[in-house]
């Protein structure tokens, strides 16, 4: 946990609803739906009570990190998890095996900073052995450019970049350590390794960063890179996150359209991002408006933490931990059994946007973004 326990209520404790009962993280089931006749053993597909097919998997590999985003950690004071908690290569390419076998086809590798674990390229390797069809990392590659070759020859298709300024200042204010140049020259570096489409993940916060969301577009255009704007979510340590700090994506994307016009790019693929290309056809952009609009009903995401826990919200405490079942000797069908049981599990939604809305106890880092 970071310095201060962030599950306090967020909204001023005078406008929540006496009438709901207890604070929330996610929605409550408006209704009881039976879960779905699950197959057993080791076959798929992971299907909740709303019909929601599970095919992506968020692997978090480390919750340190060697930047402290203002809206992710506290500038000290962070406690990391002990390394014995953390799951073993050889564990979480058999949690991977489980994963592909009940039918996910997609894996991102996150932290905290992934590349802040100790020869992430071996587990690489061990993921894209098992055949994967996606198989991609989100970092602030401060750490990447020489790794970006290595990485790739390992089987790594692409990276998503954290980077939330185009100004050397800005960048160190907002990130506060680590230097925008470093950012920039590993991803031509990721780039000239293959990793490619690079997409650039920008959290706005208002009155911080807002006002570089033209340079964005037009970094974007320019280089076609695929800049997505990230809404601001109660999920950063400090518990800081107040609803005026977060700007919405469609604020975001009638800007850009004003000066630079954007049409839609439909397709089942285009969850979460609401993705839009230039109307010249120079570039794309992309908005996950996560706050403003909730993308809750077409989740296709599961979450591994480092610590082995089987999330199937970021918003959700709930958590089965699968390195339990293997360090007890449980079989591939056991683990198997976890993430049904947790997909089964699956609430309709978040409720930030209900009376009372509590954030989950594990911020962003301790998760996987
Ligand atoms: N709200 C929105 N995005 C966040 N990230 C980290 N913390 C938050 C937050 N509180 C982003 C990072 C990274 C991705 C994994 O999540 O910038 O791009
Ligand atoms: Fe580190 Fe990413 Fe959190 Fe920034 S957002 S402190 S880079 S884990």
């Amino acid at each position: 946990m970071g310095l201060t326990d962030p599950r306090v209520a967020l909204d001023d404790a005078s406008s929540v609803d006496s009438a709901s009962p207890v604070p929330v993280s996610v929605r409550p089931h408006p209704r009881a739906v039976p879960p779905p006749e699950a197959p057993g053993g080791l076959e798929g597909p992971l299907v909740d009570r709303y019909g929601r097919v599970h095919d992506d998997l968020r692997i978090s590999v480390t919750d340190r990190c060697n930047l402290r985003c203002v809206y992710c950690m506290p500038e000290s004071g962070m406690t990391f998890l002990p390394r014995a908690e953390l799951l073993t290569f050889e564990e979480i390419a058999r949690l991977g095996r489980v994963a592909h076998a009940l039918g996910v086809t997609s894996v991102r590798l996150t932290g905290g900073e992934p590349l802040m674990r100790r020869n992430l390229v071996d587990l690489v390797g061990r993921l894209a052995d098992v055949g994967f069809a996606d198989l991609s990392l989100t970092t602030n590659a401060t750490l990447l450019a020489p790794l970006a070759r290595p990485l790739a020859e390992a089987g790594l298709s692409r990276v998503n970049v954290s980077c939330d300024s185009l100004r050397p200042e800005r960048f160190a204010a907002i990130r506060r350590r680590g230097e925008l140049a470093t950012v920039l020259a590993a991803m031509d570096a990721a780039e000239a390794a293959g990793l490619a489409p690079l997409k650039v993940n920008v959290v706005l916060l208002r009155g911080e960063n807002d006002d570089e969301v033209l340079d964005f577009a037009r970094f974007a255009r320019e280089t076609g890179r695929v800049v997505r704007f990230i809404e601001f979510m109660p999920l950063d340590a400090s518990g800081d996150w107040e609803r005026d700090r977060l700007v919405p994506g469609a604020e975001v994307a009638a800007l850009i359209d004003a000066h630079y016009p954007l049409v839609p790019l439909g397709g089942p693929h285009a969850a979460p991002a609401e993705r839009f290309a230039f109307a010249d056809g120079q570039g794309e952009v992309g908005f996950i408006s996560s706050v403003t609009q909730p993308f809750c009903g077409t989740c296709n995401r599961l979450r591994l933490t480092a610590d082995g826990a089987i999330r199937n919200c970021l918003f959700s405490d709930d958590e089965l931990s699968v390195r339990d079942v293997m360090r007890a000797g449980g079989s591939d069908e056991a683990v198997a059994d976890v993430l049904r049981a947790a997909v089964g599990a699956k609430h309709p939604g978040h409720a930030i946007n209900e009376p009372g809305f509590l954030a989950p106890r594990r911020s962003m880092s301790m998760i996987g973004g």
